[in-house]
């Protein structure tokens, strides 16, 4: 099974609008996807028609960290895509993982591997990751087989991305199949002079860590999480673009991670 923890420390970058709608790419491959939300705001449940408050703490990652099966009680959505739903009171997180066995840093680990041996439910968990480093991050991490960060080329997201490479190759130490971060370029419209210079920074700095796959900035994208919607469902002018997009992003995760496309 695979597990994307879609992560920046930097607000705003794109996270939620890539794990939903790559979580629904790879559904649209025939994978079984379940999406984790581990951003209290929620931003990814109420895109994808799940309200948080309309939820049970449990059925969020407080759940799993207090021993609840992976994915049992996932809620089915309206995209074919299975959700752990973010929760209001995962504002105590921290404190729910610093109660767990090692501070909650093999929660999700655990957790996935017990799915696997009871008989996956899901070929593939996505997760949405909260704009910070925090203890989270360190769990969903140790369980990731790939992290991916979502990036404009801008000076606040390059000091991000090398936060984040160190948060990896801290992750690294116990979970040594983790592979460097792959930085996604999202919204990405470099234009001014200075844009230019960031853009060549993660050219070089990040060589062989991009993707191919390259997101510009597309108003379906703002406009569908309005619908509650993917830009696989979303009609908007712009949609089916983005739509193709997602969809070479899915197969070029899965060709690097050796999975069907
Ligand atoms: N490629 C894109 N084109 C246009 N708008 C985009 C694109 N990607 C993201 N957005 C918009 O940018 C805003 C921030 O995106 P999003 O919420 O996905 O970022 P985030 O990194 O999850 O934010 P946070 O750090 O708060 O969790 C949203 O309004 C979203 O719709
Ligand atoms: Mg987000």
């Amino acid at each position: 099974m695979r597990v994307y923890a879609i992560s920046l420390e930097k607000g705003g970058t794109g996270k939620s609008s890539v794990a939903v709608n790559l979580a629904v790419a790879f559904q649209q491959r025939g994978q079984r996807v379940l999406l984790i939300d581990l951003d209290a705001q929620g931003h990814a449940s109420r895109w994808l028609g799940v309200n948080p408050r309309a939820t049970q703490p449990d059925e969020s990652i407080l759940g799993v960290i207090r021993g609840r099966p992976l994915g049992e009680g996932a809620i089915a959505t309206a995209e074919g895509v299975a959700v752990i739903p973010a929760h209001p009171e995962m504002a105590g997180l921290p404190v729910a993982l610093a109660s767990a066995p090692n501070n909650g840093l093999f929660a999700l680990r655990s957790a996935v591997a017990q799915m696997e041996k009871r008989g996956a439910l899901f070929d593939i968990v996505v997760c949405d990751l909260p704009p910070a480093r925090s203890p989270i991050l360190a769990t969903a991490l140790a369980a990731a087989t790939r992290c991916v960060a979502p990036v404009q080329a801008e000076d606040l997201v390059l000091h991000a991305l090398a936060d984040l490479s160190e948060s990896v190759s801290y992750a690294q130490q116990v979970n040594p199949e983790l592979p460097d971060v792959s930085v996604l370029r999202n919204r990405y419209a470099p234009r001014s002079a200075v844009d230019m210079v960031y853009d060549e920074e993660l050219r070089t700095r990040y060589r062989s860590q991009l993707l191919q796959t390259i997101i510009p900035l597309r108003a379906a994208i703002r406009e569908s999480a309005g619908f509650q919607q993917s830009v696989f469902r979303y009609p908007g002018a712009d949609a089916g673009e983005v739509r193709s997009l997602f969809r070479q992003l899915a197969d070029e995760l899965l060709a690097l991670d050796g999975g069907r496309s």
